[in-house]
């Protein structure tokens, strides 16, 4: 049995992994490490939680009292570290958080592991480590900056980030890498593009203009709405991670992206029509409106002001996943946009949730106290 440390495993991603490798793997015990904070929500994994296969703890990455207990606890062997504050119009309000979670947090989680996983020192001082054992940190794109109307990032692309959010990222990404120089730890660093699909927070842009929708509110739209992201379906981005952690050359960063670059307008009059579209063929699925007034057309678009320093394009090649460890999307967005809009329609009690601040109900119900 492999023993998985999954940060912010209540989360977007984090969730949609634990349920993947539950689903592909039999020979892997997973300990999902989550603080709930207003993203990470227990009741996304409540019902994987009834397998004996998954572990959830309260705590917070940054906390060497936890992390420690964590490793002391469980024989984790690998790590795969997901938590982060991760909206990047939040990281422009309040940058000192995703500084302290997303830097000192990774570097918390790596310097236990160190501890841990080191058994010996060999001639030159280097620290020998247990066979098998792996950290690997999930990146993003953000961290190469932004782009013009051609070319596609690579690994060897210079990291350029621009906001709060992606300099944090980026500086984990350094230390990671230090980490894997200095003291020869076994690492991976995966640098994903835009991703979508079921338990996405609706504050980010797709689940935000679904639930507007719903609701009846404005769609807003920063700038003019022509810059650019390069989507991938959430299951897609699990495959890669889990190619990684089991066949990814230690030390390697690998890029993952669909080439599915969309401006955001279009993303938007998509979402417009496809909720509008699902809703006429499905009686079923107007149960989901909040609203009585239903007009969904293109007229609910409303351009805001930008975004602060808003990065315009981002285009992920993903040549060398593809070429190293054979791994290509299945998801093409015309199906996943649809899967993705289908899944809000029927869990509205989920957006309901996370959105009324009760993102905890389920902790307090499995745990007892906050
Ligand atoms: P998310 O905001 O949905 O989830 C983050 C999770 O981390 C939440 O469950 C939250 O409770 C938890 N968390 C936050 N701070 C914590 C702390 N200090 N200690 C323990 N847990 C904490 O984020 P997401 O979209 O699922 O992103 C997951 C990772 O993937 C992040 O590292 C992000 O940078 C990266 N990423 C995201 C995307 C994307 O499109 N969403 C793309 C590329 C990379
Ligand atoms: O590229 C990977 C990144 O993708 C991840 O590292 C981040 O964690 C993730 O949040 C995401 O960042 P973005 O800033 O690209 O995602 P967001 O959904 O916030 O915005 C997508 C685009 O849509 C961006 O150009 C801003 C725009 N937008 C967003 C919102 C929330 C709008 O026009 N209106 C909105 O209301």
């Amino acid at each position: 049995m492999k023993h998985y440390l999954v940060t912010g495993g209540a989360g977007f991603i984090g969730s949609n992994f634990v349920k993947y490798i539950l689903k592909k793997h039999t020979d892997i015990q997973i300990i999902v490490l989550d603080d709930l904070t207003y993203a990470g929500n227990l009741g996304t994994i409540s019902k994987d939680l009834e397998d004996s296969r998954l572990e959830f703890i309260k705590g917070n990455i940054v906390s060497h009292e936890t992390v420690e207990s964590v490793f002391e606890k469980y024989s984790i062997d690998t790590v795969v570290n997901f938590a982060a504050e991760s909206h990047v119009d939040r990281s422009i309000e309040n940058p000192q958080l995703f500084l302290e979670t997303n830097i000192l947090g990774t570097q918390n989680l790596l310097d236990t592991a160190r501890k841990f996983w080191a058994v010996e020192k060999d001639s030159t001082g280097y620290p020998v480590y247990q066979k098998g054992v792996k950290f690997l940190q999930v990146s993003t794109d953000e961290v190469y900056g932004s782009l013009g109307e051609t070319g596609y990032f690579t690994e060897t692309t210079p990291l350029n980030p621009r906001s709060p959010y992606s300099a944090s990222k980026a500086a984990a990404d350094f230390i990671v890498l230090a980490y894997a120089e200095t003291y020869k730890m076994p690492v991976n660093i995966t640098r994903c593009s835009n991703n979508y699909g079921p338990y996405h927070f609706p504050e980010k842009l797709i689940p935000l203009i679904i639930k507007n929708i719903l609701e009846g509110k404005k769609l807003p739209v920063y700038g003019d709405g022509s810059n650019v992201r390069d989507w991938l379906y959430v299951e897609d981005h699990c495959n890669a991670i889990d190619l990684v952690v089991t066949r990814g050359r230690l030390g390697q960063v690998y890029n993952v992206g669909g080439h599915n670059e969309m401006k955001n307008i279009d993303i938007v009059r998509l979402t417009i029509s496809t909720v509008r579209r699902l809703l006429e063929e499905n009686p079923e699925y107007k149960k989901a409106l909040k609203t009585d007034i239903i007009n969904i057309n293109d007229n609910l678009i409303t351009f805001v002001k930008d975004r602060l320093g808003h990065d315009r394009r981002y285009a992920i090649d993903p040549a060398k996943i593809s070429s190293e460890l054979g791994w290509t999307p299945e998801t093409r967005f015309a199906d996943g946009i649809v899967k993705t809009i289908r899944w809000y329609l029927e869990n509205q009690n989920w957006v309901d949730e996370v959105t009324s601040g009760d993102y905890q109900k389920y902790y307090r119900q499995m745990y007892g106290s906050e």
